[in-house]
């Protein structure tokens, strides 16, 4: 395992959550921390062990994340035990404000603790994760580049 990295992985129909997935991306990047961005489709299990940090986001599908992204987790059971100690994120965008956004983003924080990863919440915006209605405006893609230092720093921190 490479040292300091971070994996982005997000799915995207209609382009709301690739934009919340490259201002996480900001943020790792302003931590001076390595990352790769990647979409779903073209994320290899493989990749899931490449990275210290991984941060997950979803559109909001029925309250739970896409179909894609649970399959990335169910294949991931392939390395079960090898996520271990890992520090995970996750972000979510949907069209209601009760629609099931932070369901999505604790399935997505349930599968990462099933893996053994480490989560750090916020007291200083969405506690779970950053959550976007419809198309992320100015503080959305703050409180996502928040998420990006976040976990950046405590991997830092975690890894020395
Ligand atoms: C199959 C499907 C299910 C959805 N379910 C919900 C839902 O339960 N709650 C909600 O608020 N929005 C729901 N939406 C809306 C999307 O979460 C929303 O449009 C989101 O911003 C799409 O993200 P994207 O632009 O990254 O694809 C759903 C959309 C689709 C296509």
């Amino acid at each position: 395992m490479k040292k300091g990295r971070i994996l982005i992985i997000y799915h995207s129909r209609t382009g709301n959550t690739k934009i919340m997935a490259e201002s996480v991306a900001e943020g790792v990047k302003e931590e001076g921390l390595e990352y790769a961005l990647k979409k779903v489709e073209e994320t290899k299990i493989e990749d899931l062990l490449e990275f210290d940090g991984i941060i997950v986001g979803s559109p909001t599908y029925f309250g739970l994340p896409s179909a894609e992204i649970k399959k990335l987790f169910d294949d991931s059971v392939k390395y079960y035990g090898k996520l271990e100690g890992k520090i995970g994120g996750a972000f979510t965008s949907s069209v209601n404000i009760g629609g099931g956004n932070e369901t999505t983003i604790m399935g997505i924080i349930q599968m990462m603790l099933i893996h053994g990863m480490i989560i750090q919440g916020t007291t200083k915006s969405d506690h779970y994760g950053p959550v976007s209605i419809g198309s992320p405006n100015d503080k959305i893609k703050k409180d996502c580049k928040e998420l990006g230092k976040r976990i950046a720093k405590l991997v830092k921190k975690i890894r020395g």
